[in-house]
């Protein structure tokens, strides 16, 4: 038996919100380890600035601009996938928004409808649609949030998405392991991007945060990498349904 490798040559990967934060992260840690990356987020300039970067590692890139509730606009992104490089091995549903309102009452219409449609309503139908391309040993990696595991008043809404996330992982692996695709959700703890420096903007709020993980620290966005290459390789041939903790402890 040879020893597992997390090595991604030759892999068709599609990461969603991956102009900046944990997707751009993954972009680049996927193109590391070798797969050619579709990099999706709404805004196509800063998709474009990523895909540069895959390619200057020697990878193909295509930046395609998506906005994931937008059922179309998931349509497009897979078909320009499957156009540019005829095929797709991983999906990794990155993008998402986590709108903090103060209170219940401050929660509107508006705001439970997008929180959904972003972080839940999108992700299903592109694990649909990537499914429906995918051949034995594709991969689809959600990333949820410990939020869905502990919510609270404040993160209710996002809280109630990711936990709907967290059963489509389950339903998704149920659906397509007959086909050999696997999918997982990682459960991400508190990573230094920019949607945590709008919600918690202080120094102070954030060793505060940090005090509480077993490790003593706020991730790294480049730590989640480890952990969606392990997911998306045959190092983890057996392993589906399953929501992993990456959270410091
Ligand atoms: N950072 C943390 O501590 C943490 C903790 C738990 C879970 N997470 C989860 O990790 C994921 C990434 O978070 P992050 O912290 O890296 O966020 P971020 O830095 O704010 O990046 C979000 C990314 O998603 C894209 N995006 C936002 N809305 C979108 C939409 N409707 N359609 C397509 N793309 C969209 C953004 O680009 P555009 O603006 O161009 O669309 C951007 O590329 C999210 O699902 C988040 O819930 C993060």
């Amino acid at each position: 038996m040879s020893i597992p490798s997390l090595d991604a040559t030759g892999k068709v990967v599609v990461v969603t919100g991956a102009s900046k934060g944990l997707g751009r992260a993954m972009a680049l840690g996927f193109a590391e380890a070798g797969a050619d990356v579709v990099v999706a987020s709404r805004k196509l300039a800063p998709c474009e600035a990523v895909a540069d970067e895959v390619r200057a590692m020697g990878r193909r890139a295509l930046a395609v601009s998506c906005h994931v509730r937008d059922w179309d606009q998931c349509a497009t992104l897979i078909d320009a996938t499957v156009a540019e490089f005829g095929r797709i091995d991983v999906l990794v549903n990155n993008a998402g928004i986590a709108p903090v309102p103060p209170s219940l009452i401050d929660v509107t219409s508006d705001l439970f409808d997008k929180t959904i449609a972003v972080n839940l309503k999108g992700p299903l139908r592109l694990t649909a649609l990537a499914a429906a391309q995918m051949t034995a040993g594709g991969s689809i990696v959600n990333i949820s949030s410990k939020a869905s595991l502990h919510p609270t008043p404040f993160t209710v809404v996002y809280a109630a998405a990711k936990a709907g996330l967290n059963a489509l992982t389950k339903a998704a692996a149920a659906e397509f392991g007959p086909r050999g695709i696997r999918v997982n959700a990682i459960v991400c703890g508190t990573f230094h991007t920019d949607s945590l420096h709008a919600s918690i903007p202080t120094e102070e709020m954030q060793s505060e945060m940090a005090s509480n993980v077993s490790l003593g620290r706020i991730a790294d966005a480049d730590e989640i990498v480890g952990t969606a290459l392990f997911l998306a390789s045959d190092a983890s041939s057996y392993l589906t349904g399953e929501l992993i903790s990456l959270d410091g402890g």
